[in-house]
């Protein structure tokens, strides 16, 4: 193997920091352990168990949805139910063509590529893809002017998953040699609250209803979130003396994180009043409000408005970003609640 693909490649499995072995630790490794996006895992179980009856790899996945909702999880669970082994790259590592057709090239048979952040392949490596994907060969260019000529190579059998966060941003031509397209969507309070349970009993916590309840409320809907608020709920639990987690243990902790009772943290407030307070409501472009907080226009699109827009606070309008009204009674109740700097 190139030692270039050191670079590129990363693998699960092997993982040398602690911290990263603690952080996977709560990741399920199978469909069963993986709670909420129903519709997803039923239409990924059949499709898995159809190749598996066929003896064939399964066709390439494409899946999308915001941050932290199992998207690599999901990888991770195909490729063990294929019983593949899994290699996984993202998009921003691999800046030319040659890199890639280093990593297809090298792949052995029966291996599940996860790339992430797909959408950001330049779009020349992309195409390197597109007969990769459809006929399991790379086309390579030799030579140059009028001498050149393409010469093919066959790849050994493997299947794609690609991660985005940005379906749209997807060229037409990649996004159709998918054969699976599935979205993740925001977790139900239920789903989540699972999820809190299976994570406390990972890390032998007691948790009651009412703790998992109120994490699960207020963890914007993503189960990453909610591991990360978990984690810092026990801390506050064991630094007081707790023993296990309550909903009153859980209320008083995410007030003290700055978390409020629909889930919003300070960035997501100060979004909200940078709306209200210097635009009167808005409309207002996305650029001024990522420059009012210091942040890439990019990540407000991809990390915070989808959630602010999912729950009715903010409207996207032709002219802009719009504060809707039970934004403004959110952001109104909140400061009443816990003060005007909350
Ligand atoms: N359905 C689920 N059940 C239990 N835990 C989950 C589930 N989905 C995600 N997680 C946990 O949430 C965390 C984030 O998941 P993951 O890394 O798969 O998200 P992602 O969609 O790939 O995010 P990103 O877009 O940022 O790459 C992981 O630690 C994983 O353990
Ligand atoms: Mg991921």
């Amino acid at each position: 193997m190139d030692p270039q693909d050191n670079v590129i490649f990363s693998e699960i499995a092997r993982s040398p920091d602690p911290m990263e072995s603690e952080r996977t630790d709560l990741r399920p490794q199978t469909f069963d352990e993986y709670p909420g996006q129903e519709r997803v895992v039923e239409n990924l179980k059949i499709y898995t168990q159809a190749a598996r009856l066929r003896g064939k790899m399964l066709d390439h996945v494409l899946l999308h949805g915001p941050p932290g909702l199992g998207k690599t999880t999901l990888a991770g669970i195909i490729a063990q139910t294929m019983n593949c082994q899994l290699k996984m790259t993202s998009g921003p590592v691999i800046e030319r063509p040659a890199d890639l057709m280093g990593v297809l090239a090298n792949l052995e048979s029966n291996t599940v590529l996860f790339i992430d952040e797909i959408h950001r392949l330049p779009s020349h490596v992309e195409e390197v893809l597109y007969s990769a994907m459809e006929d399991q060969r790379l086309d390579v260019m030799i030579g140059q002017g009028p001498t050149a000529r393409s010469v093919s190579f066959d790849l050994k059998p493997f299947t794609l998953i690609g991660a985005t966060t940005r379906a749209g941003s997807l060229s037409a031509p990649l996004r159709d040699r998918f054969g699976i397209v599935e979205h993740l969507d925001y977790y139900s309070p239920q789903s989540l609250a699972k999820i809190i349970e299976r994570s406390s009993k990972i890390l032998n916590i007691s948790m009651d209803t009412g703790g998992a309840m109120t994490i699960a409320g207020r963890c914007r809907g993503t189960p990453r979130i909610a591991n990360m608020l978990l984690r810092r709920v026990l801390d506050f639990a064991l630094v007081n003396g707790k023993n296990g987690i309550d909903e009153e243990g859980a209320q008083s902790a995410l007030v003290r994180l700055g978390v409020d009772t629909r889930g919003l943290a300070r960035m997501d407030r100060e979004f909200l009043r940078i709306m209200r307070d210097r635009h009167d409501g808005g409309p207002v472009g996305l650029e001024a409000i990522a420059a009012a907080l210091h942040e890439e226009r990019t990540t407000l699109e991809d990390v915070y408005e989808p959630y602010l827009v999912s729950v009715g606070f903010i409207h996207r309008t032709p002219r802009g970003r719009q504060l809707s009204p039970s934004g403004t009674a959110h952001l109104a109740e909140t400061e009443r609640m816990f003060g005007p700097q909350f």
